[in-house]
């Protein structure tokens, strides 16, 4: 795991795509997308060392990084083909100066509809303001080219619904002392794709 500096590929050239995963957690959509692309190489920053070490895990091609995405990210302008944020911050300033020039990026958000069912059993909610927030931080300065609704069930268990609840931000919010049930969950995103002009769009 690394922190400060900029992030040098490990590999010498040819190399394929350069994936940058913002908030990347334990990188297992960083793993998916990588499995995905031979030959990519993944960068995921984090502020969570305890989460990195298990991006680093998680796919020989990762690079973990320490780092606050609402700073200047440690990685050289125009170095990167993809960039990835899954219910993660977005510097949306920072996405377009890292990416290449027709490079993209995939961010994806909750809609009010994920996880439903956990919401009227233990009060987790979603911001109803994150699709105007997006708006503003990543179209400002990326050319937005798709948005699309992602919508599927998940049968949990107790202990799978106990950790969902537990990764929620308001999970620490829940309502009485029952203890998680079994449940039939909606996941429910919107993955929205934009992409960096071939001239500089950021400001
Ligand atoms: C809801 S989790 C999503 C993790 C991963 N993208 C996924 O979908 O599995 C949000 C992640 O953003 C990270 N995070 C929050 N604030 C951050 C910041 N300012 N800079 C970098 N990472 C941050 C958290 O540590 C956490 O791993």
């Amino acid at each position: 795991m690394a922190a400060g500096g900029h992030v040098a590929g490990r590999r010498d050239s040819p190399r394929g795509p350069a994936v940058l995963d913002l908030g990347a957690g334990t990188g297992h959509h960083l793993a998916g997308v990588l499995d995905a692309l031979p030959g990519a190489l993944g960068i995921a920053l984090d502020t969570s060392r305890p989460a990195l070490r298990h991006a680093a895990r998680a796919h020989p091609d990762i690079a973990a990084v320490v780092a606050d995405v609402w700073q200047a990210l440690p990685v050289a302008d125009a170095a990167i083909d993809l960039v990835l944020d899954v219910f993660s911050p977005r510097n949306g300033a920072e996405m377009a100066r890292v990416l290449k020039p027709g490079g993209v990026a995939l961010v994806v958000i909750p809609t009010a509809e994920h996880l439903a069912e956990l919401a009227d059993l233990h009060q987790v909610n979603v911001d109803p303001e994150k699709v105007e927030r997006l708006e503003r931080t990543v179209g400002a300065h990326l050319e937005r080219q798709s948005r699309e609704l992602v919508r599927w069930t998940m049968d949990l268990t107790a202990e799978e619904v106990a950790a969902v609840l537990k990764m929620s931000p308001a999970g620490s919010h829940r309502r009485g002392g029952d203890p998680p049930r079994a449940a039939t969950v909606t996941g429910s995103v919107e993955l929205w794709r934009f992409r960096r002009s071939d001239t500089r769009a950021s400001s």
